[in-house]
């Protein structure tokens, strides 16, 4: 653990196999035009990055980029920032965005975190982490991406009213991010009776991970979490 709240680099895999010519090529000429700025440089502003975008959304490990590229397709007017260690998944966004011609992305080949915390106070409006990685043993606990430091995080970053929405498939994390949403003031979950978290929004498209849990027999909660109007002040960690 840092004294930023969280372990640095420390993902599942950064390379499942090697890459074929088309996904590699995509990495090295594609990625440059489309990366969003290195966090290690400084502060970064995405309204630079989106000049015409109404509100800026995130997606920390996008896996294989299906809800991301659906989400851009269908908000033109929105900029997009995802962020994934896994080149693997940084490559099949990259073969979307060359396929569709899709303008609004700017990915982070790397650990969402540090570009989160280079972002500028309610620059986003919303925030996905969907499946992330459970660590289910005890001792990696401190590994999950939702965390105290996240939201604390989120809670800075997101403006009033925005959303933070957490998909996982696994009883023991959804539980999880249940508590540290209690903890957090800055932050009420939406959910009013159980189909409001065990329905999939008509605005939140299957994730690959998700159509793997369904065929395996595991149901999603889809959880929303509202950043409080008047929780300026109130954000704990
Ligand atoms: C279980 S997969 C889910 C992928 C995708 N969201 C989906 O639902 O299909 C978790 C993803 O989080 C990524 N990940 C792990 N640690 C991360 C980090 N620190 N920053 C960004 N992404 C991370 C992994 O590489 C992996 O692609």
């Amino acid at each position: 653990m840092t004294e930023r709240g969280y372990i640095p680099n420390l993902y599942g895999r950064r390379l499942d196999k090697p890459l074929r010519a088309r996904p590699a090529r995509l990495m090295s000429d594609l990625l440059p035009r489309v990366a969003a700025p290195d966090p290690e440089t400084g502060p970064v502003d995405p309204a630079a990055l989106f000049p015409d975008a109404n509100e800026i959304w995130f997606e920390v490990g996008f896996g294989g980029g299906e809800h991301l590229a659906w989400q851009a397709q269908e908000n033109p007017s929105v900029g997009f920032i995802g962020a994934e260690p896994f080149v693997n998944g940084v490559a099949k966004l990259l073969s979307k965005i060359d396929e569709t011609g899709l303008q609004n992305i700017r990915i982070h080949f790397g650990d969402a975190r540090p570009l989160l915390e280079a972002l500028p106070d309610g620059s986003l409006t919303k925030l996905f982490v969907l499946h992330p990685d459970p660590w289910p043993k005890k001792r990696h606990h401190k590994r999950r991406m939702i965390s105290p430091w996240f939201f604390a995080e989120a809670g800075r970053l997101l403006a009033p009213g925005g959303e933070l929405r957490v998909a996982s498939d696994i009883p023991d994390y959804i539980r999880w991010t249940l508590m540290h949403a209690r903890n957090a003031p800055a932050f009420d979950w939406t959910a009013e009776r159980a189909a409001d978290w065990k329905t999939r929004p008509a605005d939140w498209p299957e994730t690959r991970y998700e159509a793997k849990a369904t065929r395996e027999g595991r149901a999603a909660a889809y959880l929303i979490f509202r950043r409080r109007a008047d929780a300026a002040d109130r954000n704990v960690t």
